[in-house]
């Protein structure tokens, strides 16, 4: 651990404005302990604000790969998916869809069961292809399901950076926590982000994330958890979603949409966590190699 973090630091260090390292994909995949908390709003959001107000190179996973609804979200109607990707060997050229303001989406199927869990060498063309859109992309955004299901894990495990979405309902608040103690598991030390999502204010947002903080701190020692901010509930965004808008172009103005906004420019200032020159597949196949266990993802000791 202290390795990693003087690592970290020593990297921090080096890292400055014309930096190629800087340029590297960002990785952050979206997900939850609990269904339903808005995630997939959030993920939306996020991108159409990463590309239209900082002017970032956003590709957006859909990667709630049975049950996908990013494409009914941004009002597209994708002629492919990755369905046809993976299972049809169509290029993922063809199946990315242009979204608003330049971000492009990687629309997953809806009701294919086979896709529920991918296979090792399913995994494995995905990173490839995406190794190869490495260059043109500044951040891939990874909209996970709910759970702590195979998919999930692997996709959490993949990313540099998790956003743990989190509202003030109490099972919201116990799921987010048992999918936490499955990733740090998995991946001791990986950073951990919290989202407090459908609070009143940052108030109510920071109180949430105490909760959940203390309870790993008793249980989790070594959890690398730290406070990403919050997004307050605004019935705009039940409003958003009819009209199959991100809310964050709808109206900006909105206090989701503000907050938003926070939010992205909070991430961009965080290093990078990892600042290779790899490409987003060579990153994902390092973290997915299988472990003595045969699962994904780096082994505990990492
Ligand atoms: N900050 C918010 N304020 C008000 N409503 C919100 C907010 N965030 C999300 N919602 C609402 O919550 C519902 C669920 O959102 P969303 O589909 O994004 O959740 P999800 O976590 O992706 O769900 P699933 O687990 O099914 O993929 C939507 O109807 C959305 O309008
Ligand atoms: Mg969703």
């Amino acid at each position: 651990m202290a390795d990693q973090a003087e690592g970290l630091r020593n990297r921090q260090d080096r890292q400055g404005q014309d930096d190629p390292e800087t340029s590297t994909p960002r990785v952050v995949s979206i997900t939850s302990g609990k269904g339903g908390v808005g995630k997939t709003n959030v993920t939306a959001n996020l991108a159409f604000v990463l590309s239209e107000t900082f002017g970032k190179k956003v590709l957006v996973f859909d990667a709630d790969l049975g049950l996908g609804n990013m494409d009914v979200l941004f009002n597209l109607r994708p002629r492919w998916t990755l369905r046809d990707f993976i299972l049809e060997d169509r290029p993922l050229s063809d199946v990315l869809v242009p979204g608003p303001a330049g971000i492009r989406i990687l629309p997953a199927a809806s009701g294919v069961e086979e896709l529920t869990a991918l296979t090792p060498q399913q995994n494995l063309k995905l990173i490839s292809a995406f190794d190869h859109l490495s260059e043109d992309i500044d951040v891939l955004l990874i909209d996970t399901g709910a759970g702590i299901s195979e998919n999930v894990l692997t996709f959490n495990l993949a990313s540099q950076e998790t956003l743990i979405v989190v509202t003030p309902e109490p099972t919201s608040r116990t799921d987010a926590f048992a999918l936490m103690k499955v990733l740090n598991r998995r991946q001791s030390g990986k950073p951990l982000l919290f989202l407090a999502n459908m609070v009143r204010d940052r108030r109510e947002g920071l109180e949430l994330f105490d909760l959940v903080s203390r309870v790993a701190d008793r249980f989790l020692p070594d959890l690398n958890l730290s406070f990403a901010g919050y997004l307050p509930q605004d019935p705009s965004v039940t409003q958003a979603v009819r009209n199959q808008k991100a809310l964050s172009e709808m109206l900006p103005g909105a206090p989701f949409s503000v907050a938003v906004r926070q939010l992205a420019r909070d991430l961009l200032s965080r290093p990078p966590r990892e600042g290779i020159r790899s490409g987003i597949g060579l990153l994902m196949k390092r973290l997915l190699s299988p472990r003595q266990d045969g699962r994904p993802g780096l082994s505990e000791d990492a």
